[in-house]
């Protein structure tokens, strides 16, 4: 079906994302194209070593956007057994950090952000909520702007019997100048609470966590351009860098555990360049998908499309 750009449908509730068109998108082609033009020896990189020295190393205003998923202070090894997992397939050496310099390891590479980070760039930062309030004094200090508090609400929780189970994550999404910061509205509608499960793959070889590969992208998606380069001081398993390489974006990525080498090695090598990239528009909902979703409001569309082909 064709898309429609009427403005007096625009606003018929759980509909509208059919009349929808994302504020900038590209073809495959031009996608390519820009991702190509920006390629060079010194990108889509891993360094093995502290993000801190590595970020100190990067050119000023080098960076269109920051995904940074730190270790939570929590004490985690990622071969917790209450986790549910084979601890046998958890790559040792995940480095946590002591919850008595959370703090001042928040700062240090926080504060690095803001000279690397391009004008138009963003940073979307995770935290668990024990921990949350460095993160937040940390972003206040370095001068970054908090547009989003956002939600992460996933499929699983650790069992308690005394309080509730906890099933989120907090993403401090931050720029550094709100009046030129780039934004690519995809999608008619979004809110700042994201549900998206964990998928688990059973027996294969990982760093202690991982984000879900969709939710880095929705990051990637909405703030960069093809062609854009992308860091994550806190590599794990490469996810960002995946996401990236899918959809036509270059990486940098830090990560101080040596033992991962070969994980994120393989998993990188396991996707290619632009293999998930779409232009946005064929992202959005097709009218048929839509009238699934939303049976009742499809029909009152359907019975008003037909009262104003009889006016007209
Ligand atoms: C929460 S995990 C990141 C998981 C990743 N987002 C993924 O989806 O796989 C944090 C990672 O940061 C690494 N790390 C801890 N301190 C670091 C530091 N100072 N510099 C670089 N990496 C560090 C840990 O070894 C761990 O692999």
């Amino acid at each position: 079906m064709e898309k429609k750009k009427e403005r007096k449908n625009k606003y018929i509730p759980n509909l509208a994302e059919f009349y929808f068109k994302p504020d900038y998108d590209w073809s495959i082609e031009e996608a390519k194209k820009l991702f190509s033009s920006k390629k060079n020896k010194n990108l889509d990189k891993i360094f093995y070593k502290d993000c801190v020295d590595g970020m100190r190393d990067l050119l000023p205003e080098s960076i269109d956007l920051i995904i940074a998923d730190p270790p939570f202070g929590l004490d985690f090894t990622g071969k917790e057994s209450l986790y549910n997992r084979n601890s046998e397939y958890v790559v040792d050496g995940y480095q946590e950090i002591k919850i008595t310099d959370y703090k001042k390891f928040t700062s240090r590479w926080i504060l690095e952000i803001p000279r690397i980070l391009k004008t138009h760039g963003s940073a979307y930062i995770f935290s668990g909520w024990t921990n949350l309030l460095p993160i937040l004094q940390s972003i206040e200090e370095s001068g970054l702007i908090l547009r989003n508090h956002l939600i992460w609400q996933y499929n699983f929780a650790v069992f308690t019997k005394k309080k509730f189970a906890s099933s989120h994550y907090h993403i401090l999404y931050v720029v550094k100048d709100e009046k030129n910061v780039f934004f690519n509205r995809i999608k008619h509608y979004e809110t700042d609470t994201w549900t998206i499960s964990r998928k688990y793959k059973p027996n294969q070889t990982k760093n202690g966590t991982k984000l879900p590969n969709d939710l880095v992208r929705k990051c990637i998606n909405y703030s960069s351009k093809p062609g854009d380069l992308v860091l994550d001081p806190f590599t794990g398993n490469a996810t960002t860098q995946i996401a990236s390489k899918g959809e036509f974006r270059h990486y940098i990525g830090f990560e101080i555990n040596k033992n991962v080498r070969e994980t994120i090695e393989n998993n990188l090598d396991s996707i290619k360049e632009g293999e998930n990239y779409k232009p946005y528009h064929e992202r959005i909902s097709s009218i048929e998908e839509l009238a699934k979703k939303y049976p009742k409001t499809y029909d009152v569309y359907k019975k008003k499309i037909i009262k104003d082909s009889n006016i007209s």
